[in-house]
């Protein structure tokens, strides 16, 4: 019944708001795009510290906001004040649970030797999985004084930006891989915070800092040649002007003009301001001057592929379209004909802008995630226990009410949520894993999920080699490789993006060391590994065959790159599928432009949100990020005040 209630309000909104709405996811989209291609970029990984790498995180896209915004359901906010009697099984297992702290230790930021203070029975929200969107969100949830429970099954927080440490004998010292993005930009404290980019408005929010090495380049490795990309890749004398002369920076001109009007759509109204209720009147209201300013076909050309903007403004030469296409790929995961336009706008910004700059956060991307455990914990407000496995999301009268936990006793303990539950799982994951009772969702809504279509998985190489200061200062921190322009970016073995954290960042390797990672983005196929098992000797060798592309890759950046490894690890996707219980180990959902939306975070089941990388606004840390304050903001009208209050502040930064 409150549905009801809600829809006239809805309708009345929608016109003025589904645009902003649109813009918005635009701009988380477009957010996501630029961490995204941290995210999606480069890196992945895996755990302990032993055979693999870690996948990365996928490419995405957004799309149709105005779908997504219309199909929201309306929202359980009304129900929070009634107070429900606990399901005796909650009753049962909360009160004898006080002794069960032990098997969930806590995160980073407890350590040392205390053993972490065990958990409570209830806490307002529970998050399932720390990837960079429920931290996001359990960050903000901190911050608008919920009491907050992060529940991860790995050891490390972090999801796919987990990172992990090996000690090495030879080098006497330890490498710091990264095991998924790597690739980031707008988180530099000592840089004016964008309101476009969701991570730097958490990291803001919860008054954390990421310190970062700025830089402005990174190396391609094109059929063409090799190029030092920067700011001036389109101007007079750089590559484009290299390769294609005159008429390609022309074309590359016409283009950076259509994109400066979407640019300034996608600034205009931030993540921070969307949320899945009716609220979204007010809070995207306070933005609606500034988007409303703006010519409303250009934002409309946000939801677009952005095929249709490199077409529209004229673009022929083969060089600058399959330069564009590879960015696309790297960012979204899928070429520029299903890459939402709103994301590259807010990427070629972060691109291309006279000042624009790339952040190494110092210590890997772990840092990151440290940081966002820190806005977790420090008020004693929140918790991220790791090694803690939810088995079950509990769902009582079509509601969530807590999660059960694997290992606890005697069956597993159940942690009551009193507001709601947070689910940082893939869709493919919430929907089949069966950590929800598969008839506690409509038949209909979990086949739309299930059939959300997948990017294929990747191969990961992590190496530690040997290599002084001099010769790291002549490496770029990034190289984006492509074998043959005849073959499309999204065939196996023809791309491959390659990241050498130490060239900015000494603590990754002890002295005389260095760490990289190398990667094919959304390329592998799974089938080649579904039947195959791992540590057996067929896996083995199936790892060494797929792994030869990328040191053939490696080779071309540092030719003796075999003789100076002294550790090496590949990582596949069973090892994606493993370490990140992703189905299937994908890189992400492949939404296409123009064809799906990515889903807004409400489900029908009340008070259960989702957030991760098959929500809006999509694949990529900034997109990720951008999720979890969604969901966060979604979880109640309560937030409504918190969030406001945040807007305020990044308003008057506008
Ligand atoms: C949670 O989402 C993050 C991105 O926020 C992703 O890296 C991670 O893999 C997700 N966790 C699971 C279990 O899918
Ligand atoms: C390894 O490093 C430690 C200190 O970090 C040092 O005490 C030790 O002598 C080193 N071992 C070798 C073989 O160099």
């Amino acid at each position: 019944m409150r549905r009801p209630s809600h829809l006239p309000l809805l309708a009345l909104i929608l016109p003025s708001v589904g645009l902003v709405v649109v813009d918005a996811s635009f701009r988380s989209s477009l957010s996501s795009t630029a961490s995204t291609s941290n995210a999606r970029g480069w890196s992945v990984e895996d755990r302990l510290g032993r055979p693999h790498p870690p996948p990365p995180l996928p490419p995405t896209t957004t799309t149709t906001i105005r779908a997504a915004f219309v199909a929201l359901p309306p929202h359980p906010a009304g129900r929070r004040r009634r107070r429900r009697s606990l399901p005796s099984e909650l009753a049962a297992s909360s009160s004898s649970s006080s002794s069960s702290s032990s098997s969930s230790s806590s995160s980073s930021a407890a350590s040392k030797n205390d053993a972490p203070p065990p958990l409570s029975d209830a806490y307002d929200v529970v998050i399932v999985g720390s990837g960079i969107g429920g931290l996001s969100a359990g960050a903000l949830l901190c911050h608008y004084g919920y009491d907050v429970l992060v529940l991860e099954s790995h050891y490390a927080p972090g999801g796919a930006a987990h990172g992990y440490s090996v000690f090495n004998k030879e080098a006497n010292g330890t490498f710091v891989f990264d095991t998924g993005p790597s690739f980031f930009s707008g988180l530099n404290p000592n840089v004016k915070a964008k309101s476009s980019n969701p991570l730097r408005t958490i990291l803001d929010v919860v008054g954390e800092r990421v310190d970062c090495v700025p830089y402005r380049t990174f190396g391609l490795k094109f059929p063409e040649g090799d190029f030092v990309h920067s700011p001036n890749f389109g101007m007079p004398s750089g590559p484009i002007d290299i390769v294609s002369g005159n008429g390609g920076v022309d074309q590359w001109r016409s283009l950076m003009e259509g994109m400066e009007p979407l640019a300034r759509a996608v600034d205009a109204m931030p993540t921070m301001a969307l949320r899945g209720d009716v609220g979204v009147a007010l809070t995207a209201g306070m933005f609606l001057p500034n988007f409303g300013k703006l010519n409303p076909l250009e934002n409309l050309k946000l939801t677009m592929p952005f095929s249709n903007i490199i077409d529209g403004a004229g673009v022929t030469d083969p060089f600058v379209r399959n330069w564009l296409d590879v960015l696309c790929f790297c960012l979204s995961g899928v070429p520029s004909s299903g890459t939402i336009t709103a994301e590259m706008a807010m990427m070629m910004g972060e691109f291309y802008d006279e000042d624009a700059t790339m952040d190494c956060p110092v210590g890997g991307a772990r840092s990151i995630v440290n940081a966002l455990v820190r806005g977790i914990e420090k008020d004693g407000r929140g918790r991220v226990a790791v090694r803690s496995h939810v088995s079950e999301i509990c769902v009582e009268d079509g509601r969530a009410v807590g999660v059960r936990l694997r290992k606890d006793p005697p069956n597993g303990r159940v942690i009551r949520a009193r507001k709601g539950v947070i689910s940082n799982l893939s869709s493919w994951d919430l929907m089949k894993s069966g950590i929800v009772r598969p008839d506690a969702f409509p038949p209909k809504f979990v086949e739309r999920r299930v059939s959300t279509p997948a990017c294929p998985s990747f191969m990961h190489l992590h190496v530690g080699f040997r290599m002084n200061k001099e010769e790291l200062s002549a490496l770029q921190a990034h190289y984006i490789y492509v074998d043959e322009w005849e073959r499309s970016v999204t065939d196996e073995e023809n791309c491959a993006l390659l990241s050498v954290p130490s060239v900015h960042d000494a603590t990754l390797a002890p002295e005389g060391y260095a760490v990289l990672h190398v990667y094919t983005p959304a390329t592998e196929r799974y089938e080649r590994w579904e039947n195959i098992r791992r540590n057996t000797p067929e896996y083995d060798q199936l790892k060494e065959e797929r792994s030869e592309f990328l040191w053939r890759v490696l080779e071309k950046v540092i030719p003796d790159i075999r003789r100076r490894a002294v550790h090496h690890q590949v990582g596949t996707p069973l090892t994606h599928e493993r370490f990140l219980n992703r189905h299937r180990g994908t890189y992400g959902p492949a939404i296409y432009a123009g064809e799906g939306s990515f889903p807004f975070p409400n489900t029908p089941i009340d008070n259960l949100l989702v957030c991760g990388d098959s929500c809006f606004p999509g694949v990529g840390v900034p997109a990720v990020s951008g999720s979890g304050i969604i969901a966060a903001n979604s979880i109640s009208f309560d937030t409504i005040g918190g969030q406001l209050g945040v807007l305020r502040k990044l308003k008057a930064q506008l």
